[in-house]
Formats: C-alpha cells, structure tokens, sequence
C-alpha cells in the first residue's frame, strides 16, 4: 500500500487529443426493462447509433436492457436523481405521479394503430408530455409496442365472465388494477423481470402483455392460452432527465432532438412489424392455444369496460377524456 499510492499520485497527467476528446465526452444512462429484441430495446440502440454518429462521438448514450440497472418501480426515482439520464417506462409507471397519463391506458382507448400514431402526434401527445415538466424530466417522444393481449394458464378468456376467479399480475397502475378486478378476479402489480417466475410456479395465473413482450420473455412457455384481444395499448414516455437536458450545450440538444424524431419515425414502424412477425413466431414455435375475439366478443368487452371512463374522469380530467373518445369515432 505505501509503495503504490504516491506512483499514482506522481504520475504526470499527459493528455494527448484523444484524451481531451474522451473528456469531454457526455455519457447518457438509458435504462429500460425489456430485452434487446423488442420495439423499444432496438429503438434504444437506433438511438444511440444516431446519437454517436450525429454528435462524432461527443456524446455516448449507454444501453441498460432487461432492468440490469433498475427495475420499473425504481427507474423513475433514478431519473430523477440523476443516477441515470434516460429511461422509456411504459405509460402505467407514470400514473401516480402523473393521472392523466391514463388516458393511454384506459381500456379500448385506440381502435387502430393510425388513432395511436394520431394521439402521439396530436393534441393528446403534447399535453400529456407538457405535463413531465413538473415532475423535472423532460418528454422527448413516444415509441409504441403494440397493442396488449390475455394471456392465462387457468382457461381460455372469450368473455369478461372468463376471468371471474381468475388471478392476474398487473402492470403498476390503479386503473389496470381497476379494470381486472370488476370482473371478480384478484390482480397482484408486479415488476416486469418477476413475472416470468410468477407465471411458472402458478403465484398468479396470467397478465396482459403485448406480443413482443409475451414472445422475448418467452411467457408461451408458462400460459397455456393467449386471447388476441387488442384491449390497450402498451407504449412508453421516452424521457430525460430534464436539468441534465437544460446544461447540454444547444447544438448537442438540436443534434440529439434530430436522433430522437428519426429513431421514433422508424421505431413506430419497427413496433407493429416485429409484434406481427413475433405472433407468426409464437404460433409456429408453442403449444399455446390462441384465440382472436370477434368483433361481437370485442363489442362486449367495450361495454363491459365503459364504465371505467366516468370513473377516471376526474383524475384524468374530462378534456383528455373527450379527446380520446373523439379518436374512437
Ligand atoms: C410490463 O411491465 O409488462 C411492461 O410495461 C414492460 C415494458 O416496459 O414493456
């Protein structure tokens, strides 16, 4: 120990330019839960190519997939601590701290991939990412995964009834929580990395999920039956941490915004393309027996959930509420 600290201490600090360069570099943690080969985790690694190649390397976004560094439940928090810059939770996480984020999340609120794409882009979209500001993140954009689906190893789900006495593990979100349990089941809300283990050894019988998610974690293995009911909407609130963004030199945030907008064009595309070639992979490689609703099945669940919308109005506020039902039409 004597011998080896002052040879630190007395080593000169030589810098050629490279070093200079690397000090300067700006490092962004961007942390997520699912894996690599999903909507959101090839639209993580899109956007720190576009990042590297737009900034030359002054500025190196670090991907964290699968919850490696923090969990759903404790991403936020992180964020806004400042121990990573970047994260991309799905809409439920951020209802506590914000409800009117449940707009997206309310049940049937988009009949077709176009009334998602509108919301993102539209009014909707821009409220809802106006509001992170009072929480300190900044709302760069929305990537989309897909739209959810049931999934059980209890019994097939056809009608709302279907789910009576039926247990189900729910994203983090009271309205999730909500909609399930008018059925006269029980929900248990659990972290997304917990769920595959939870589904095995039978703690829970099944969840909704979109199809990339059900696929990457391989929950074919664990659920017997799959209901493509397209009954929500997954996606996710792509932020940073807003004062980290306010000190980033301008032409870095214009270069960074410029990765943000071609990542997200191309990833709400990527979105719908691997949901529907991660299907045909679930079909081909499970045993799963997987049912679509008919449009009258489909109808029924509409009615069977519309009450939800007077219940939330308030927390979510009958603006966004009018909004999203404008959408339906
Ligand atoms: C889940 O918790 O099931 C999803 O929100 C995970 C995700 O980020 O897609």
């Amino acid at each position: 120990i004597v011998g080896f600290y002052p040879t630190v201490l007395q080593t000169p600090v030589v810098r050629d330019d490279e070093q200079q360069g690397l000090d300067q570099q700006i490092v962004i943690k961007f942390s997520h839960v699912v894996a690599e080969n999903t909507p959101k985790g090839l639209a993580a690694q899109q956007f720190a190519q576009l990042v590297k190649e737009k900034t030359h390397d002054r500025v190196k976004v670090e991907v964290y997939p699968n919850g490696v560094l923090f969990s759903e439940v404790d991403e936020i928090r992180a964020l806004q601590q400042g121990s990573v810059q970047m994260i991309a939770p799905s809409f439920p996480n951020l209802s506590d701290l914000l409800p009117s984020w449940m707009a997206l999340d309310l049940p049937f609120a988009f009949l077709s991939e176009e009334a998602v794409q509108e919301a993102f882009d539209g009014k909707i979209g821009q409220t809802l990412l106006d509001q992170l500001q009072t929480v300190d993140m900044k709302g760069m954009a929305f990537w989309g995964n897909g739209f959810k689906q049931m999934t059980s190893s209890k019994g097939p789900i056809i009608h709302p009834s279907d789910l009576k006495g039926q247990h189900f593990r729910t994203m983090r979100s009271k309205l999730l929580d909500a909609e399930f349990r008018m059925f006269d089941m029980r929900t248990t809300e659990m972290p997304f990395n917990q769920v595959y283990r939870n589904y095995e050894n039978g703690t829970v019988d099944g969840g909704e999920n979109s199809i990339s998610n059900i696929y990457t974690k391989k929950f074919y293995q664990v659920q017997k039956y799959m209901t493509i009911s397209n009954h929500g909407y997954l996606g996710y609130a792509v932020l940073m941490n807003r004062s980290f963004w306010q000190k980033l030199p301008r032409d870095v945030q214009q270069q960074i915004g410029e990765a943000m907008q071609e990542t997200t064009q191309w990833a709400n595309r990527n979105a719908v393309l691997m949901n529907e070639k991660q299907l045909e992979e679930i079909r081909r490689e499970s045993q799963m027996q997987i049912y679509t609703l008919t449009p009258e099945e489909r109808a029924e669940w509409m009615r069977a959930w519309d009450p939800i919308y007077a219940q939330y109005e308030s927390a979510i506020g009958p603006e966004l509420i009018r909004q999203i039902r404008q959408l339906q039409r």
